[in-house]
């Protein structure tokens, strides 16, 4: 079985940007309520018409040039979202056609806010085993098109972007451990009824706005905790190490409070956790990307830390992954 690393990480974020202010104007809200019980500031938004692919691609092109490796040799193309342009083709494909990847194989991940740890554990079994040599994974996510602008509970939380990272055998450091869990019986908590075979589009599904995201915030916000500690316990023991051994938590980013609380529960300073939840919100599979994508430009993570990966969303699933740098 061959090492594998992360050789390069890129990110986009659309140009618009939401405030909490905006958001005072369209529902029953407050700038202090959201930033009291979220951490979230503001959050971009993808312009009219541009689609998953679109960020994603962007995010892709950058990851790439950082990886030093042209889009003509990539040999798999995994996107993580719940937002893809269509039910089918993939957005992979999407990808794949802009950026020429000819050779690349390419498909989508369903594993919402963990879908970035999801795509990079499958494309680490490739390349551990030589049946590709190389992978580009997205997390890519235009929320603002599932998002119920009149439901106070969900609008404020949301935001789109993309953040992209490229991997390959490594000749040290690289994924130490990978851990993943699902529960399906508490798929309730968050979905989007609507649009699949189950509720398709219709008069009916569209009046009863099954077309956008249904969370039961309160009981969510407990689980995550929960499985977000014991996904980093696991994941650490796995790799033979311990919390105090710790250099960055890159974590999905759902709620600050979530994530303080998290560090606590697993004995790890709060300034260990890496945030970026203030500026962009909650965007699913892209959040975990592009926190990576900043803590690494910003040159917090160094070369030789160790880099927990932790990340839970809807299914529910959860996902987390040791990374040497
Ligand atoms: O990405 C993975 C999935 N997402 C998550 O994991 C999210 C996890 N959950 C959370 O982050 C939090 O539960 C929320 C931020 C969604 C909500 O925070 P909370 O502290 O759990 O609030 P709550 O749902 O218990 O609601 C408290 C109050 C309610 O009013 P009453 O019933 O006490 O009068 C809500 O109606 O806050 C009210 N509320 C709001 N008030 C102002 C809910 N949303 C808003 C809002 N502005 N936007």
């Amino acid at each position: 079985m061959k090492r594998v690393g992360i050789i390069g990480v890129g990110e986009y974020l659309p140009k618009k940007v939401l405030t909490n202010l905006d958001l005072e104007k369209k529902v029953d809200t407050s700038d202090e309520w959201i930033t009291t019980r979220t951490g979230i500031k503001t959050r971009r938004l993808a312009a009219h018409g541009q689609a998953c692919s679109d960020l994603a691609i962007n995010a892709a092109r950058e990851a790439l040039e950082d990886a030093k490796i042209c889009s003509a040799d990539v040999e798999l193309i995994i996107v993580a979202t719940i937002t893809p342009d269509m039910q089918f083709p993939s957005t992979a494909c999407f990808v794949q056609s802009a950026l020429r990847a000819r050779r690349a194989v390419c498909f989508d991940v369903s594993a919402a806010c963990a879908g970035f740890v999801y795509a990079l554990v499958i494309a680490q079994q490739f390349i551990a085993r030589g049946t590709y040599k190389n992978a580009l994974i997205i997390g890519s996510e235009v929320l603002s098109s599932i998002t119920d602008w009149k439901d106070r509970n969900t609008c404020v939380l949301f935001g789109d972007g993309a953040g992209a990272a490229v991997l390959a055998p490594v000749s040290s450091g690289g994924i130490l451990s990978t851990y993943l869990g699902s529960d399906g019986s508490l798929s309730n908590l968050l979905m989007l009824p609507g649009g699949g075979s189950r509720h398709p589009a219709s008069h009916r599904s569209i009046d009863m706005r099954m077309h956008y995201i249904k969370m039961r915030g309160n009981e969510l916000f407990k689980f995550a905790v929960k499985i977000m500690s014991e996904a980093a316990l696991q994941v650490l023991k796995l790799a033979g190490l311990e919390s105090k051994d710790v250099d960055w938590v890159i974590p999905h980013q759902a709620n600050t409070r979530i994530l303080l609380s998290m560090a606590k529960k697993i004995n790890l300073p709060k300034e260990k956790i890496f945030l970026n939840i203030d500026r962009y919100g909650n965007m699913s599979s892209a959040s975990t990307a592009t926190a990576l994508y900043e803590a690494v430009k910003s040159n917090c993570i160094k070369k030789g830390d160790i880099v927990l990966l932790d990340a839970f969303g809807g299914g529910l699933v959860w996902g987390a992954c040791v990374v040497r740098w």
